[in-house]
């Protein structure tokens, strides 16, 4: 760590802060003593300039286009590796050897069955409900069925509480695709990677037997890598802050799952597709890059634009090329893969998006391949939501592991009324 200090002045004292030095990335400057020695606090709403906490797991420069898990490379993993394999790695800090993996596979495939009571919760919603409303709701009732993995402060039963929420985010998940659609939930089966179980609990039927196609697996699976940790975003921060007060991990991952589901956040990969489809053909690419440059016009190029990344999100590079492979292998095409490319081509083109260093980010092209693979566009969340989980609750455990971990509270710039009496109703 660094001994640098900063100074503040602010007109009647000098405060020195500590400047703290990570292992790559922008120093930071501690200010945790500020409010007792100046009596003020900082201001910095949206956290735009604030680190929250220390973290070991993820690393993006954004100016850059870089992003590493435990200093991956996000490409190499998405080339090389398979998502349980990344989430060991996010889990426990290093890549694990052929006898760990197996192992940890093993241990995630035979949490996937979920309590059988748990399916008579889906009855309780609409049939039209969508996925991640069902998603918050039945995650969060995780907590009433598995009282032997609540207690925090056990890293055992922390360690099976993240096991079974990565074992059974896809069996929720399918079933709530099942529910939608009318027809039977389908069990988890234990001959099948992680992925292609997801597939079949997804889209098998009782009636046949359901081949998983090995290509779709493997870019599902890619889709999974690109989405299982990114640092310190809205909903990991909303896991972060729920677990801070001591909740149990179930509930915390619900809270995670509600942020992830706007347009914003994880939302955006709906919102893109959707958006896709209303352009339609290349031609109409112009009259909705002028609406998204119209200040007027609330109107935003969704699956564009990223807190982080001011260059190419490396996620949309691996994405981009991962539809072609889909749809080589499944011999498919969509016109709107050309309207997406065009899009980009012209978006990138233009004084605004250049400006703004606004590029594609990891939702622009996701639902182009989700849809080719058979998914409808109000899954595409829940499978971010699926994928993300492992980097939740190695976030959440994260921060329980840390000794000098406290409540998060905020503070405010006040601008309501000053204190002032109650006037009684008959005198208002
Ligand atoms: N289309 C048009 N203009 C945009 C866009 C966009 N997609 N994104 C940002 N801008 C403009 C924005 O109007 C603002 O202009 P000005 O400085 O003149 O007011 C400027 O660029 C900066 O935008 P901001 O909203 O202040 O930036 P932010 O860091 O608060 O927001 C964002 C980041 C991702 C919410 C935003 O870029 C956005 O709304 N994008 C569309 C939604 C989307 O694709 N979200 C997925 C993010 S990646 C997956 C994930 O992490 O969940």
């Amino acid at each position: 760590m660094s001994d640098n200090q900063a100074t503040l002045n602010d007109g009647s004292k000098t405060t020195n802060m500590p400047i703290r030095s990570g292992s790559i990335g922008p120093d930071v400057i501690d200010i945790r003593k500020l409010y007792a020695e100046t009596g003020k606090f900082t201001y910095d709403p949206g956290f735009t300039s604030t680190a929250s906490c220390d973290s070991a797991l993820t690393y993006i420069d954004g100016d850059e286009g870089v992003l590493l898990h435990r200093g991956y490379p996000i490409g190499q993993l998405a080339e090389h590796s398979s998502f349980m394999e990344v989430s060991y790695l996010l889990l426990n800090g290093e890549l694990p050897s052929a006898d760990e993996l197996a192992q940890f596979s093993r241990t995630i495939t035979r949490h996937t069955m979920v309590h059988e009571q748990l399916s008579v919760f889906y009855r309780g919603f609409r049939r039209d409900a969508h996925p991640m409303a069902i998603m918050c709701g039945v995650v969060g009732a995780l907590s009433a069925f598995y009282h032997d993995s609540t207690d925090i402060a056990d890293p055992e039963q922390r360690k099976i509480s993240a096991h079974r929420l990565i074992a059974k985010m896809p069996t929720i998940a399918a079933m709530a695709y099942k529910y939608s659609v009318g027809q039977p939930f389908v069990y988890p089966r234990n001959d099948l990677s992680y992925t292609g179980n997801f597939l079949r609990m997804t889209f098998a039927v009782p009636a046949e037997e359901y081949e998983v196609n090995p290509v779709v697996e493997r870019a599902l699976d890619r889709i999974f890598i690109l989405h299982a940790d990114h640092e310190q975003n809205a909903s990991t921060s909303t896991v972060r802050l729920a677990g801070s007060s001591g909740a149990n991990p179930f509930a915390c991952i619900a809270a995670g799952i509600a942020c992830l589901w706007g347009p914003a956040h994880g939302g955006a990969n709906e919102a893109a597709l959707n958006m896709l489809k209303e352009i339609g053909t290349p031609d109409r690419i112009p009259h909705y890059i002028a609406r998204a440059k119209d200040k007027n016009d609330p109107f935003r190029l969704m699956g564009f634009g990223h807190r982080v990344y001011k260059n190419y999100d490396p996620r949309a590079t691996v994405m981009q090329k991962t539809v072609r492979e889909v749809f080589d292998s499944l011999k498919v095409t969509d016109p709107l893969f050309e309207t997406a490319l065009r899009l980009e081509e012209l978006a990138l083109s233009d004084p605004y998006f250049i400006e703004k260093k606004l590029f594609p980010n990891v939702d622009f092209y996701s639902g182009i391949i989700l849809s080719a693979i058979g998914f409808p566009t109000t899954m595409f969340t829940a499978l971010f939501a699926l994928a993300r989980t492992v980097g939740w609750v190695a976030q959440w455990n994260e921060m329980i592991s840390d000794p000098g971990q406290k409540i998060g509270r905020p503070r405010q710039l006040y601008t309501g009324p000053v204190q002032r009496d109650y006037v009684p109703v008959s005198q208002r």
